[in-house]
């Protein structure tokens, strides 16, 4: 048995996307709204975004929103759907201004207007100079933006279900009507039944070692709706940060780039002008990632093994990086020892953000094929693929993402919900995680979580990383099956109901391997190099066979892969140069 709520429209996941549809959502004078969440709302991986959220506002100089869309497709090496990449240009405007409405503390001018400032990729007239289009608040956009839409959600009377795992969506017939989720504190399963359920719950980069992602980013519901049949769009295109900190993977924003900062080689060049001449710095993240990579390949990284590269900030004013980059700086100087006034830091490519996901349409509503919905079910924000980033995303495109689609859920969630009836819930919704916790409870003698984990995390930075072969990928896909097998044993230590976090992190490997193998079987069957995806063996992106986008299925135990056009309005695929 398990307690029992009722909402019309419910939200999984208290990030930008999540809070930014609860406050849509609750606008509607109709409709009750709860959000369910893992964790405390402002804990949420939101407030780890830091450079700033893309607009074309044009504060510092000309700007456009169809340069800002140009910039997305090009950016996702052409497999960005153009006709939704021109909607996230324009409606990111108006959402930059809500924002600042609501409150939220922006860096700004001298004018009093918003600041901005340069971010990988973004550019002006296609393509000629790097362009001022990151809306920012110092580093810590993303904190600001959590904090903001919290505030507002508590006024609109968003009803708030913390540190609560969802752990099983309900789907009978095609239709979504609600989910199971644990409650940390005490062990108690809660069925809540839902007119409509909204996705919002991030990424699942801890399935790699060196991550920027929180603990908590492990794929939940990206592999729960797989497990009851969503398809996953695009696995294979993983985003590798360039800058993260050594060894560590926390963030270092690319703002810092934006405000001058310079990366370097052992030999101490600016070696970005070889790769990318025009932008140089501010190329696009996976260009920038493969040239870090590359230089320490080359034998021109840093340290005593030679395994990384610098980021140069010494040249800026101590003031002017206090003002814009105060948290970065006080990472390196907390995690590394380094002071960035007087020494460059230590920084290699971190993974980062899953460009594919659960598929949507522009309204947030989730494909169950290429064209069908799931009734009842929309999803927004990292976990979703609405097919905005393509192959590669641009730096501050996902603050925007969240925004922008995260309201488009909260709507469309709200006018269904306002019309459709509740869809009765089969018997005993909760059975299945009943008998999924009391499974692993139940075992003794089998290996521990976390030496699964670690070994998971192992052979994806060793074979899905920047650079993949067929025989990398093959080596992890063998790796994560044998990691699968061994994991019908793992069993928990701590075998009570309250705050049992070791059975959770049990539940939670179990979606990390799922979404590894996926990632790696789309992979494995992409022959072609397309932004964050480089295969060495296919150097080249091949747009007569692969500009498409991967479906993959679970059927029974098996993944199989479908693939599906990608849309092209007005611009014409072409050699991506900077
Ligand atoms: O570099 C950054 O500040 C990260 C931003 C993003 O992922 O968009």
């Amino acid at each position: 048995m398990s307690d029992f709520h009722r909402f019309d429209v419910i939200v999984v996941g208290a990030g930008g996307a999540g809070l930014m549809a609860a406050r849509y959502a609750a606008h509607n004078p109709n409709v009750s709204v709860a959000v369910i969440t893992k964790l405390y709302p402002t804990r949420s991986h939101t407030g780890a975004a830091q450079g700033g959220v893309g607009a074309a506002l044009g504060n510092i100089s000309e700007d456009h929103p169809e340069w800002h869309a140009f910039d997305t497709v090009k950016g996702g090496d052409y497999l960005t759907d153009q006709d939704v990449a021109e909607v996230f240009a324009h409606e990111v405007i108006e959402a930059v201004y809500e924002l600042e409405h609501m409150g939220l503390p922006f860096s700004r001018l001298p004018n009093g207007k918003i600041a901005q400032r340069k971010f990988g990729g973004h550019t002006r007239e296609h393509g000629k100079a790097a362009v001022e289009r990151a809306c920012y608040a110092a580093d810590r956009t993303g904190h600001m933006i959590l904090q903001t839409l919290y505030q507002q959600s508590i006024k609109d009377d968003v009803r708030f279900f913390n540190e609560f795992h969802v752990l099983d969506l309900i789907i009978e017939d095609g239709v979504c009507l609600g989910v199971v989720a644990y409650e940390l504190a005490t062990g108690e399963l809660h069925t809540i039944h839902a007119k409509a359920t909204i996705i919002a719950t991030g990424g699942n980069g801890r399935m790699f070692k060196v991550t920027s992602n929180a603990h908590a980013l492990t794929g939940d519901l990206m592999s729960i709706a797989w497990r009851r049949g969503i398809p996953i769009e695009d696995p294979e295109f993983y985003q590798f940060h360039p800058t993260g900190l050594y060894k560590i993977g926390v963030l270092l924003t690319e703002g810092a780039r934006g405000e001058g900062g310079i990366l370097r080689n052992s030999e101490g060049e600016r070696f970005m002008e070889r790769y990318a001449p025009t932008i140089k710095d501010l190329a696009p993240r996976d260009m920038v990632a493969r040239a870090m990579a590359n230089e320490v390949r080359e034998g021109r990284g840093c340290g005593p093994n030679k395994d990384y590269v610098l980021l140069d900030l010494t040249h800026l004013e101590p003031a002017h990086i206090d003002a814009k980059l105060p948290d970065i700086t006080e990472f390196a100087r907390t995690y590394l020892g380094v002071e960035p006034y007087t020494e460059p830091v230590p920084v290699y490519p971190t993974a980062h953000y899953a460009m594919g996901g659960i598929p949507t349409d522009v309204e947030a509503r989730v494909l169950r094929n290429n064209t069908d919905v799931v009734k009842g079910l929309f999803a927004a924000g990292e976990v979703a693929c609405v097919s905005v980033h393509g192959a590669n995303r641009l730096g501050t495109n996902s603050l925007l993402d969240i925004n922008v689609f995260g309201k488009r859920a909260g709507i469309a969630a709200a006018e269904h919900a306002a019309t459709a009836d509740f869809v009765p819930l089969p018997e005993a919704p909760e059975a299945a995680v009943v008998d999924q916790l009391e499974d692993i409870r139940s075992r003794s003698g089998g290996e521990r979580v976390a030496e699964l984990r670690a070994e998971l995390q192992q052979t994806m930075d060793s074979n899905a990383q920047v650079f993949r072969t067929a025989e990398s990928l093959t080596q992890a896909l063998d790796d994560i099956r044998s990691l699968r097998a061994r994991y019908a044993d793992v069993h928990v230590q701590d075998k009570s109901r309250q705050f049992n976090l070791d059975l959770l992190e049990a539940v939670e490997l179990g979606f990390l391997i799922d979404l590894a193998e996926v990632v790696v079987t789309g992979a494995l069957a992409r022959e072609e190099s397309r932004g964050g995806h480089y295969r060495e063996d296919f150097p080249e992106r091949d747009d007569a066979k692969f500009m498409r986008h991967t479906m993959a299925y679970r059927r029974g135990d098996e993944i199989t892969l479908d693939y599906k056009p990608v849309v092209v309005t007005r611009y014409e695929p072409m050699e991506r140069k900077y």
